[in-house]
């Protein structure tokens, strides 16, 4: 078989199966395998599959139908131009979260660093992506990065090593800020939490629902109680003039707004992300 024939027999195969986008989810898969940039499989689409490759690529074309993440299945994800390696134990980075991470360095880059070093802790840190994007991108900060999954911790520690900044970010384990093992402040408070209301869930896309942690989605009864909890705490561990990044989803912007408010934080900004949708909110004390 050609490779434009297994091309076509394979988008029918995930379109059959329920798969968003199913020629570019084949087509990133078989570049996978070839082991070539995705474009460059049009230029052999009449080159033949031996038959090794053609019963690799229907093992991966099976489990894609199945409707694992294509990210597992190729076990990276690209974040902010860095790849990162993700699997069931952390959620695959999204690409609102991007928007959320260059914020972050845009702040700690505007910063005078003449008195001290530039801190920034990131609660719930999963694969890292948000710490290891500041750390790539300002190279004068010292990051802590924390979760409540030793397993996430494990994968975060191992992607930072593979982009240099090991030796920047510190990984600690706990729930919320009691994981911090002394008092510490920081000029940025940045957070990805979970927020997806607990009862939605089950109703998430099969890829989400079934393969992301269930730690890293449910935000409690109406998805904001890590965000709580954040409002709550956090003053004491900001330096003056610190600031808090939080993203949240869609719909919850009114809600988070309150939330922050109530606890005297000032929200300085609310960002949309790519479709014009409110995501990010920008508070400091
Ligand atoms: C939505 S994921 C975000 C992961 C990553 N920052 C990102 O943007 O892709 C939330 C993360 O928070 C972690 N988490 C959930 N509850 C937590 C808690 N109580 N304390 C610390 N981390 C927690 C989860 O394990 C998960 O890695």
């Amino acid at each position: 078989m050609t490779v434009l024939e297994v091309i076509q027999r394979s988008t029918e195969f995930l379109k059959n199966k329920g798969v968003d986008s199913p020629r570019l989810q084949t087509e990133l898969l078989l570049a996978h395998l070839l082991n070539m940039p995705r474009m460059k499989l049009y230029l052999n689409f009449v080159r033949k599959l031996s038959e090794t490759e053609l019963d690799n690529f229907r093992e991966l074309i099976k489990r894609r139908g199945q409707r694992e993440p294509l990210q597992h299945i190729v076990g990276s994800t690209c974040f902010c131009g860095l790849e990162l390696a993700v699997d069931r134990q952390v959620l695959i980075p999204r690409p609102e979260t991007e928007l959320l991470a260059e914020q972050g360095w845009t702040l700690l880059n505007s910063l005078n660093t003449q008195n001290s070093a530039l801190s920034a802790l990131d609660l719930g840190t999963g694969s890292g992506c948000l710490a290891i994007a500041l750390a790539v991108h300002c190279p004068a900060a010292q990051i802590l990065a924390t979760d409540i999954s030793g397993e996430a911790l494990d994968l975060a520690r191992k992607n930072a090593a593979r982009h240099n900044v090991l030796d920047r970010i510190d990984f600690l384990q706990g729930d919320g800020f009691a994981a911090l093992d002394s008092p510490k402040l920081f000029d940025l408070i940045i957070s990805n939490p979970p927020y997806i209301p607990t009862a939605d869930i089950q109703s998430l896309q099969i890829e989400v629902r079934d393969h992301d942690p269930r730690q890293a989605l449910d935000g409690g009864p109406d998805g904001l109680a890590f965000h709580r909890r954040i409002a709550a705490e956090a003053a004491p561990f900001l330096k003056p003039g610190g600031k808090i990044m939080l993203e949240f989803g869609d719909g919850q912007a009114p809600a988070i707004r309150k939330i922050f408010e109530s606890q005297k934080w000032i929200v300085e900004a609310v960002i949309d992300d790519y479709t014009q949708r409110p995501r990010i909110l920008n508070a400091h004390g």
